[in-house]
């Protein structure tokens, strides 16, 4: 298996719920290692950037609003299957349509206020990774076997 890095934020709703340890420790118990890790108030260009894919959108404007409405935490995640794996822990974009277990079922109140975001492909997690940290921000550290 590949070790893989894939950006990771928790969302403002995950800030004001207070859960941001309760988040990183689902990651690191299932092996993937918080390599860069910034609390940032995201700027309304910032978020526009970020979120560029879905701007035609009808849930753009209401997306970037709400990622600007407090602080986020951004991390890139390392380990097996990076990707895949910060996809299967944080659940299905609709928590109503996420797995029993999953940050999003067990954290998230609606598909707006879902909690965390998660890159969505390899291609993907090396530039949202890239839009937010220099290669001088990442710091690899051994990482141990998923438990
Ligand atoms: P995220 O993984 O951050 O990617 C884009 C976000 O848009 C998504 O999580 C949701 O919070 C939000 N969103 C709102 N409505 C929708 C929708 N209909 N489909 C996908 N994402 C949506």
């Amino acid at each position: 298996m590949a070790i893989e890095r894939t950006l990771s934020i928790i969302k403002p709703d995950g800030l004001e719920k207070g859960i941001i340890g309760k988040i990183i420790a689902r990651f690191e118990e299932k092996g993937l290692k918080p390599v860069a890790v910034r609390l940032q108030q995201l700027s309304q260009q910032e978020a526009e950037g970020f979120y560029a894919v879905h701007k035609e959108r009808p849930f753009f404007k209401d997306l970037v609003s709400f990622m600007i409405s407090g602080p986020v935490v951004l991390m890139a995640l390392e380990g097996e299957n990076a990707v895949a794996a910060n996809r299967e822990i944080m659940g299905a974009t609709n928590p109503a349509n996420a797995a029993p277990g999953t940050i999003r079922r067990d954290f998230a109140t609606s598909i707006d206020k879902n909690t965390v975001h998660g890159s969505d492909s390899l291609e993907n997690a090396a530039k949202e990774v890239a839009y937010f940290f220099r290669e001088t921000e990442i710091h690899s550290y051994a990482w141990t076997e998923k438990k």
